[in-house]
């Protein structure tokens, strides 16, 4: 039996696609669930508004199965962070975690740019195998909200936001 080649998506700045795409966003959510901790437990509508606000991201899909993510926050220019990369359990183990990662370090929010910061509970070993290094000279900080986060699509509103903001 032939096995399905894996396709890698690089979805345009908000990931309106996936967001949108009957069942997409639904499949991102079952694959956090099942295989991160830290973003499991996720609703759609909070997923929705992460990907507006993330300037890169990567899916890598079996036919209409999603089997991997990731995505990335950056300024374009000084600092950038990876969130969220995670391998659907069979697939793992078999290169396509740094395959992911590697396309979103090629992504133009994030090539170039003069530091890119990820967090990790577990994998330090992968990321080291991608030249990161462990930073013992900062201090990781946290700050918890209570608020929930505004429902606007930030892809879309951005000007309006500056206006409304100077008129204050
Ligand atoms: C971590 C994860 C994304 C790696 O993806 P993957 O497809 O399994 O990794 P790859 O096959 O591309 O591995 C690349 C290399 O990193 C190594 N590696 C993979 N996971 C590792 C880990 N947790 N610790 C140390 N090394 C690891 C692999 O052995 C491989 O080395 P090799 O090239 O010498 O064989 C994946 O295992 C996963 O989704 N884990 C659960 C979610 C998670 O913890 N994500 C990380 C968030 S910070």
């Amino acid at each position: 039996m032939s096995v399905e080649p894996i396709q890698l998506i690089r979805h345009r700045r908000g990931a309106w696609r996936l967001r949108h795409t009957p069942g997409q966003l639904q499949q991102l959510q079952q694959l956090l669930d099942a295989h991160s901790f830290w973003a499991s437990g996720r609703s759609r509508r909070d997923l929705s508004l992460m990907l507006a606000g993330s300037q890169a991201a990567i899916s890598a899909w079996q036919g209409s199965r999603l089997v991997g993510f990731g995505r990335a926050t950056s300024d374009g220019v000084f600092r950038a962070v990876l969130w969220d990369v995670v391998v659907a359990g069979e697939h793992q183990g078999r290169g396509l975690g740094r395959k992911i990662v590697e396309a979103l370090l090629g992504e133009p929010a994030l090539r170039g740019v003069e530091r890119t910061y990820l967090m990790t509970t577990n994998s330090a070993g992968f990321y080291e195998q991608l030249g990161f290094t462990a930073a013992d000279c900062q201090k990781l900080m946290l700050r918890f909200s209570d608020e929930k986060p505004n429902q606007r699509d930030s892809t879309t509103d951005v000007e309006d936001q500056t206006k409304k903001i100077d008129s204050q």
